[in-house]
């Protein structure tokens, strides 16, 4: 059960993100500095679920609250008037802000989780936060991203 929830997480995982590699190509500025972050984000989403799978507690936690530091700060990095070049936000990140932090903002509820859950080594807990992690990655993507 354990391992077939973890793996359906990681497919669906990688099929979300699959291509988003090179997206960045010639980004400059703060498009560059956010989507390089997104791509960390990525990465530690990934070995969050690696992780998981071997009962780490220690790097759960390291990489929910890496991801949790960068819900916090995501919109700073959404300046008015940023959406230029290669950049694939949507106009509706600047037309609803609020709904955009509240995104964010649940985004990074589900990180907090991941780690609180992390410290009663909770696995079921934590997976359920970890999912919600990842839908909270594609719900902004399907409302603010191009
Ligand atoms: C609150 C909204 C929001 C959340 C939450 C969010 N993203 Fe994104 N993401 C965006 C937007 C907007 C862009 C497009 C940025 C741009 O091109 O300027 C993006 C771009 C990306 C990219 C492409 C970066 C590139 O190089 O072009 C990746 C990869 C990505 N996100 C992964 C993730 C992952 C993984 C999560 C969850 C752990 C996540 N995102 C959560 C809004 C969000």
């Amino acid at each position: 059960m354990k391992k077939k929830l973890i793996l359906s997480l990681v497919i669906g995982i990688s099929i979300l993100y699959s291509g988003a590699s090179f997206a960045h190509k010639g980004a400059t500025g703060i498009v560059k500095e956010r989507m390089d972050l997104f791509s960390k984000s990525e990465k530690d989403i990934k070995a969050l679920f690696a992780a998981i799978k071997n009962s780490d507690m220690e790097k759960i936690s390291i990489y929910g609250q890496s991801l949790a530091d960068w819900a916090e700060v995501m919109p700073d990095y959404f300046p008015e008037g940023s959406n230029v070049g290669v950049s694939d936000a949507s106009d509706k990140i600047w037309e609803d802000f609020d709904g955009f932090k509240q995104a964010a903002a649940e985004f990074q509820a589900a990180s907090i989780s991941v780690v609180e859950a992390a410290k009663l080594s909770n696995i079921e807990a934590i997976m359920a936060a970890a999912s919600s992690v990842g839908k909270s990655c594609k719900s902004c993507h399907t409302k603010f991203k191009k």
